[in-house]
């Protein structure tokens, strides 16, 4: 049976760039029936290598992440929805794999050498995706839905679990596949201010992404703000007029159409009018989750609850594996 895992940091209220490259596929694949409840974790743990010291603030932001999730539309019915630091089968399992890993991998993996300019370079965001391998490995996940940034952490994720199995002589561990959104292309969707770079929570510019929360007047201006160039007409050539290929692929993916389908739709029009269009059609998409998120945030029980199930729920999986890993590898539960 397949098993669908994926995780969020909770970072921050999510950006478009977090719902078109993952969260929308998350809730498409909760509808799949022959597969096995999807399980998506808010990913704490992670957040630490930039929330150390601020513990009310890394609990407030995990209930407006778990708030995010639901408003989007996971079901807690249809998904396990938990928090990565209530199964600490996670950190466990972490350091068994970094004990097969070798450190000149994880010196080569580009997150962790872009963020080393940005952030302190701690041994937590050394070996963060290690812990990332462990999530997945932990559920024997066969399907990861994520963004494209992601694609170089999940095939550490399947070498890790190659690795595993021959060290152990097992088939233990699943080689996880990479789900990507299909179609329109928003599997990286880009800053507005400076189409070259992806679009994330950390940029300093408020400018460079929509936030699920932002406010209509906010979200006009930082789509007319967006940088296109001095050519008039709507198409999508990323390599030559990255900043309208974003729009285009944006407006493609919140409005279910191709990006064949979106250029002929504003064919004839100037980007000034089709940055209109793509503002109306935001603020109705966004209306929908910002009046779900009030309306979730009023009841704290509520989510708090969401997560204590989930975490029922994950951790008799999490300590069906665990045990059979620890047996595995020489260790024991007691
Ligand atoms: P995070 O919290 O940075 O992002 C959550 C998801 O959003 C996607 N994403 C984007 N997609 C398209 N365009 C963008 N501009 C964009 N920005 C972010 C990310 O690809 C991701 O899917 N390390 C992960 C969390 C994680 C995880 C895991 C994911 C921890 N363990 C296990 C999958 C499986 C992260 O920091 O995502």
């Amino acid at each position: 049976m397949r098993r669908v895992f994926s995780g969020i940091q909770p970072s921050g209220i999510p950006h478009i760039g977090n719902y078109l490259g993952a969260l929308k596929n998350w809730i498409a694949l909760q509808n799949t029936e022959s597969a096995l409840p999807p399980i998506y974790c808010i990913v704490d743990l992670h957040a630490l290598t930039t929330l150390s010291g601020h513990p009310q603030q890394l609990r407030q932001l995990t209930i407006e992440s778990t708030a995010s999730l639901l408003a989007c539309g996971l079901d807690p019915k249809k998904s396990i929805i938990f928090k990565q630091s209530s199964i600490h089968h996670h950190t466990q399992l972490a350091w068994i794999l970094s004990c097969i890993t070798s450190s000149g991998v994880l010196g080569r993996m580009n997150q962790w050498k872009s963020r080393q300019k940005t952030h302190n370079s701690t041994l937590g965001l050394f070996s963060y995706p290690m812990l990332m391998c462990a999530d997945i490995l932990l559920y024997r996940s066969t399907d990861v839905p994520v963004g494209d940034d992601q694609i170089q952490h999940l095939e550490l994720a399947r070498n890790t679990a190659e690795i595993f199995n021959r060290t152990y002589e097992t088939d233990f561990m699943k080689i996880a596949e990479l789900i990507l959104p299909s179609e329109s292309g928003a599997c990286r969707v880009m800053s507005l201010r400076e189409p070259l770079e992806k679009m994330s929570k950390s940029n300093q510019s408020e400018y460079s992404r929509i936030n699920l929360s932002d406010m209509p007047s906010v979200v006009k201006s930082k789509i007319l703000r967006a940088v296109t160039d001095n050519e008039s007409r709507v198409s999508f050539e990323p390599d030559t007029r990255p900043g309208v290929s974003n729009l285009v692929s944006i407006y493609g993916s919140y409005s279910d159409k191709t990006i064949e389908m979106v250029c002929q739709e504003f064919e004839g029009k100037s980007t000034h009018e089709f940055k209109i269009a793509l503002h109306d059609l935001l603020i109705e998409k966004l209306y929908a989750y910002q009046t779900e998120y009030q309306r979730i945030m009023e009841d704290k029980g509520y989510i708090l609850n969401v997560l204590e199930q989930g975490r029922k729920q994950a951790l008799e999986i999490a300590d069906e594996n665990m045990k059979q890993i620890l047996e595995m590898t020489g260790l024991s539960y007691n």
